[in-house]
């Protein structure tokens, strides 16, 4: 099977990393990756967002199978376009990625579906939006309708927070066409976490889940990032949650997705938060979560090659998915600076070749580390490695509990340097926030 991957981050680098290990594989490239997935695969210098340029690719390399990573080419149409071309992709339609490209589509589809959410209006005017809010002293969260590279959701205490967020989007337009619309809802409380299934687009897999960390500081404080560390699977998760989960969010969503004539094949990511009334959905994204997909993949323990063929025929219901339980935490080194400006060009040591595992190439390795923001600087032999982005490096450690998976994955970042590197100490601590708990 000749596989490609769309995609340079480390999610993509897990991807490749898990694929790497399919029997089914053989061969793999990566059309943009990085200095980690350039020693798994053969990178292919063809942006990810150039949707022509990834089709030809394809066609030119006969590949049997295209994953896509990152949300913009799945909105952007690159699935059908694939599929045109008589390739099969893994991922949702640009129809099936609305769910992620438009927060008012994907709330309608919940509210038709029956899926617990927020309480939420849909505004089209800013000064509708400012007459709502003045009169609403709650606190509420207000997004902006379209993609904005994760920075369009603004956390509101008070009217006055809420008119300038509405202000930033649809007087300043920040986000640009992104904010032509905004959806205000309702302010939740509770346990946030990340669940993921393969859909077929009428079946589902056996769902998996993880918990990140936005913030840039520890303690949750500070502006929001692309995401600063992750830990799978939670402690709090169980078949009974995950059953609830099944029944109450993903199933109806799949079903009204179907209805609707945009049938949802790839990977379904409900952001959802555990109140006490239950689970809610805050947010469905159209791909694998980042960087949660690098505590992810480590627990797939079904062929992922197998699943993702399934969900593009149709025979998910055929092809079991099974996860395991191992804990998996992920801390993310990040360009000193970030999300601000940073540098680039910072040479790293401490990188072992591969995915810098301990123990030799198997899941009982006690540590990976997975690239983002890195590049070969010296023409890709991969002896001189180079930061090229904000988030530069996940480093994955793994455990019989929670707190040694910790411990490992932060004795192997200690290892590891570049200049103004950053982490958070907190990440898979279990008392910051509430993830340890519902
Ligand atoms: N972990 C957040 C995201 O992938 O959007």
């Amino acid at each position: 099977m000749k596989i490609l991957i769309v995609g340079s981050g480390g999610r993509e680098h897990a991807l490749a990393w898990r694929l790497k290990r399919s029997p089914r594989l053989s061969e793999m490239w990566v059309a943009g990756g990085n200095a980690g997935t350039g020693q798994l695969a053969t990178t292919v210098a063809v942006s990810p967002e150039d949707v022509p340029a990834v089709v030809k690719l394809a066609k030119k390399l006969e590949a049997d199978l295209v994953v896509v990573g990152p949300e913009q080419p799945l909105v952007d149409g690159l699935v059908g376009r694939l599929e045109e071309a008589g390739i099969a992709a893994f991922g949702p339609t640009q129809s099936a990625a609305r769910i992620e490209a438009s927060k008012s589509f994907a709330r309608q589809v919940m509210w038709d579906a029956g899926v617990p959410g927020p309480e939420y209006r849909v505004f089209h005017e800013q000064s509708a939006a400012i007459d709502f809010l003045t009169k609403h002293a709650s606190p509420v969260v207000i997004k902006a309708d379209g993609l904005a590279a994760g920075k369009g959701v603004a956390l509101c205490k008070d009217p006055e927070e809420a008119v300038l967020a509405v202000k930033g989007c649809m007087e300043d337009r920040i986000f640009g066409s992104a904010g032509d619309a905004i959806v205000v809802e309702e302010w939740l409380y509770g346990t946030e976490v990340s669940v993921f299934a393969f859909s077929d687009g009428e079946t589902l897999s056996a769902p998996v889940a993880a918990c990140d960390y936005k913030q840039v500081y520890d303690g949750d404080q500070g502006p929001n990032t692309g995401g600063m560390g992750s830990f799978a699977p939670p402690p709090f998760w169980d078949v009974n949650l995950a059953a609830e989960i099944t029944h109450t969010i993903l199933m109806p969503t799949v079903e009204r997705m179907a209805e609707l004539g945009c049938p949802y094949r790839g990977v379904l990511y409900a952001g959802i938060i555990l109140t006490a009334n239950g689970p809610r959905v805050l947010e469905f994204n159209c791909r694998f979560g980042d960087p949660e997909t690098q505590v992810i993949m480590p627990l797939l323990e079904s062929d992922p090659v197998d699943a993702m063929l399934a969900c593009v025929e149709g025979s998910l219901s055929e092809t079991p998915v099974c996860w395991g339980s191992r804990p998996h935490v992920g801390v993310v080194m990040v360009s000193g600076g970030y999300p601000g400006a940073y540098e680039t060009g910072k040479e790293i040591s401490g990188l072992d070749p591969g995915c810098g595992r301990a123990r030799g190439g198997d899941l009982e390795s006690d540590t990976l580390v997975f690239h983002a923001g890195t590049a070969n600087a010296d023409g890709g032999s991969g002896t001189r490695v180079v930061t090229s982005g904000g988030r530069v490096l996940t480093v994955v450690g793994s455990e019989d509990t929670i707190e040694e998976a910790r411990a490992a994955a932060y004795r192997k970042v200690e290892t590891i340097e570049f200049e103004n590197a950053r982490y958070r100490s907190d990440i898979g601590d279990l008392s910051v926030g509430s993830r340890g708990r519902i």
